[in-house]
């Protein structure tokens, strides 16, 4: 993996944060996006990777606007070079029954999950197909594969992104390239921290594991994705989750 340029959309996140960890300890150069780098506080979280030895680039872009991605993407390059691995990751939820969804809940959760995966993904898809080499991992979720309460637009954009999925990873196929899905659980994250305390007890109550994960533990899964021996695991959805949900 030595030399291998990783970009993961929302690395500096939860479970971004396991991931460019993940990557960095395996030999990747790792760049992550983020939108609002002070108000995300960037500098310091760059400043914790590198305590624990890891240097992570960033570059600023809203993923859900692809003119954005298309000056993001030639940042990237010109920065750092061609990308070999795409982790699609970033991701938001604005939970509400359908009921009560405006078009403004459904929208921004289908733009940042969904369309930022056709806006990242089409920048990077061409270069890969001229090097013969390309890794993308988009992150799903659990919810995509079941459905949840609250979660219509959430569920349709992970199940979105799988169907997304398999496509690519049929069109890459012969070029080197694979698109796998991961689907991980209730993680514990920011995100599920905002479920409300008697909902989430209902909730981890339904996971076998009787734990959400931790964010390395779907780190782990992704950077094996990554890696250049999974070459013939194309297509696939790789569920993280307690054995919430069995399926084949
Ligand atoms: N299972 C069973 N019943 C549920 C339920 C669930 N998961 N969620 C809600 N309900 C039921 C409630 O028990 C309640 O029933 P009664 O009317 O009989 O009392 C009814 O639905 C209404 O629930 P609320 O009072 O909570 O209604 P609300 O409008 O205030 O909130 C909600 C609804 C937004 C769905 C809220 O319940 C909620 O946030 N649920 C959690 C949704 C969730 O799992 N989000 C995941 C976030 S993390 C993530 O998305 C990461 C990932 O990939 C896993």
């Amino acid at each position: 993996m030595a030399g291998r340029l990783a970009l993961v959309t929302g690395g500096n996140g939860d479970i971004g944060t396991a991931v460019c960890a993940a990557l960095a300890s395996a030999g990747y150069r790792v760049v992550t996006t983020c939108v609002d780098p002070e108000a995300e506080g960037i500098a310091e979280w760059q400043a914790q990777m590198r305590q624990q030895g890891h240097e992570v680039a960033y570059v600023v872009c809203n993923v859900a606007d692809h003119d954005a991605c298309v000056r993001m993407a030639e940042e990237v390059e010109r920065e750092h070079g061609a990308v070999d691995v795409l982790v699609n990751l970033a991701g938001i939820t604005r939970d509400t029954f359908l009921h009560k969804m405006k078009s403004e809940d459904w929208q921004a959760v289908l733009d940042v999950n969904l369309d930022s995966v056709f806006n990242v993904t089409r920048q990077f898809i061409n270069g890969m197909r001229e090097r013969g080499f390309g890794r993308v991992v988009n992150v799903a979720s659990v919810n995509g594969q079941t459905g949840q309460f609250g979660q219509a637009n959430y569920s349709a954009s992970k199940a979105g992104m799988h169907g997304f999925t398999m496509a690519l990873a049929k069109e890459g196929a012969r070029k080197g390239i694979t698109a796998n899905t991961v689907s991980p659980g209730y993680v514990e994250t920011s995100m599920t921290g905002k479920i409300a305390e008697e909902v989430r007890q209902q909730i981890v109550a339904q996971i076998p594991a009787g734990r959400m994960a931790r964010p390395d533990e779907i780190a782990r899964v992704i950077a094996f994705l990554a890696a250049d021996e999974s070459a013939f695991i194309n297509g696939a959805n790789i569920p993280v989750n307690g054995a919430q949900f069995c399926s084949f």
